[in-house]
């Protein structure tokens, strides 16, 4: 299921083209984003939107909002000459993380926000979609290169969302005792065909990270040499079968498998299978976007902490391999399902490539201030947006995490 690792969103920026067939493209990549936002919302009720199950977790209505707030914020305000910011509230609400753009209502209560309700939001997007239609059109040359480079940005940024959206409310209906439905037309990802096994990865210097035009984060630079060893790395990602193995072999009572951090999160969580997972009438089912299903086998796993996936590599004499290894290895096309089903735990710890450093102001606090004490994920997932992925792509996640679409592949040193 892996698709093309080039951004629709970018590749629009890359063709040469007239400054008014440039402006009709971003138009429409903004207008087919922020629609998708919009899709993924609507299979949820008023009432759904609200809930925050967690406090890493948020509400819809929250992220429509927020997605909002970074054009209004990044965008509009410096570039739109004459931009009326929608409700002066707003800023304070709806700022997630960004402490050089001003106090923020803290994470945790964003379910306790019903007012402004939903109406008041769709009314917020109106108007601020209205706006970055206008300076799309109005943008002086001089202008546009900076205009277009954070819009770019906001269209990535409100596909992250989009993903969160999809996770967060996962979250919340499975802790609804009535298993809701998000889609009932859902279907599982299906794991590529093909001989399963493992494969070498070319080894010596390699050069990782993003290069060339197209968008990419900041975290994805510089573009730099690695030095792979002698790897071999799983073509599939680990299916559920293979994880009953490990419940049904005492990996989740077996401390000599864990990190010791990663034991007490089994012993504090009372972890005994992944996320979702509940046995009901003699079998394992899960909570998935299409309600309670029973799991099915030859699926891959999903819904593991980095702890968990360390542990089941440990259990089959294996190793998670590094960022640099699984990219190299995607690089070659070694390896089926590197995107679209589930996101991958690496060995790699989140950390600045060598030379990195983040921009100046506000928008350098999006990726940089997270590089310590997280774990990267590769590849992307079934709730990644289409054309959002990429083989230098970082996702990042602390090692307990497991409400995301997280999956493994293993790998093996010869
Ligand atoms: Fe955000």
């Amino acid at each position: 299921m892996a698709r093309s690792a080039t951004s629709p969103v970018s590749r629009r920026i890359n063709a040469p083209r007239t400054p008014n067939e440039m402006r009709a493209q971003w138009r429409a990549a903004f207008a087919r984003v922020r629609a998708e936002t919009e899709r993924r919302a609507a299979h949820l009720s008023a009432e759904d939107q609200i809930v925050q199950s967690m406090a890493d977790a948020s509400p819809t209505k929250w992220h429509r909002a927020h997605v909002t707030w970074f054009f209004e914020t990044f965008l509009l305000v410096p570039h739109l000459p004459g931009y009326t910011i929608f409700d002066q509230r707003f800023p304070f609400l709806f700022n997630s993380y960004y402490v050089a753009a001003g106090p923020r209502h803290a994470r945790p209560q964003r379910g306790l926000i019903t007012r402004p309700n939903g109406d008041d939001v769709t009314a917020y997007r109106a108007h601020v979609d209205a706006a970055v239609a206008r300076l799309i059109d109005s943008v002086d040359a001089a202008d546009a290169p900076r205009v277009f480079e954070i819009l770019e940005i906001g269209l990535h940024h409100e596909q992250q969302h989009q993903e969160l959206l999809i996770t967060d409310i996962l979250h919340a209906f499975a802790q609804n005792p009535t298993d809701p439905v998000y889609d009932p037309d859902w279907l599982p990802p299906k794991p590529a065909a093909g001989p399963r096994g493992f494969v070498a990865v070319p080894p010596g210097i390699m050069a990782i990270g993003h290069e060339g035009p197209g968008f990419c984060f900041d975290n994805e630079l510089p573009f730099h040499d690695e030095l792979i060893p002698d790897v071999r790395i799983a073509r599939h990602l680990v299916s559920n079968a293979e994880w009953l193995a490990f419940i049904e072999a005492g990996g989740y009572a077996t401390p000599s498998l864990w990190l010791s951090d990663g034991w007490a999160a089994v012993e504090a969580e009372g972890w005994q299978a992944p996320g979702y997972w509940r046995e009901q009438d003699g079998a394992w089912h899960t909570m998935t976007l299409g309600g309670l299903k029973p799991v099915d086998p030859a699926g891959p796993v999903l819904h593991v902490s980095y702890y968990e996936a360390e542990a089941f590599a440990r259990f089959s004499g294996k190793h998670l391999p590094s960022e640099a290894e699984w990219e190299t290895a995607a690089r070659a096309g070694l390896i089926a399902d590197a995107f679209g089903v589930a996101w991958q735990w690496t060995r790699s710890a989140y950390l600045p490539y060598p030379g990195y450093r983040a921009a100046a102001g506000a928008l350098g606090e999006y990726n940089g201030k997270f590089m310590v004490s997280q774990m990267v994920l590769r590849g992307s997932s079934l709730a990644t947006p289409d054309g959002h992925e990429r083989v230098s792509y970082r996702n990042f996640f602390y090692p307990p995490a497991r409400w995301q679409f997280s999956g493994v592949r293993l790998a093996e040193f010869v």
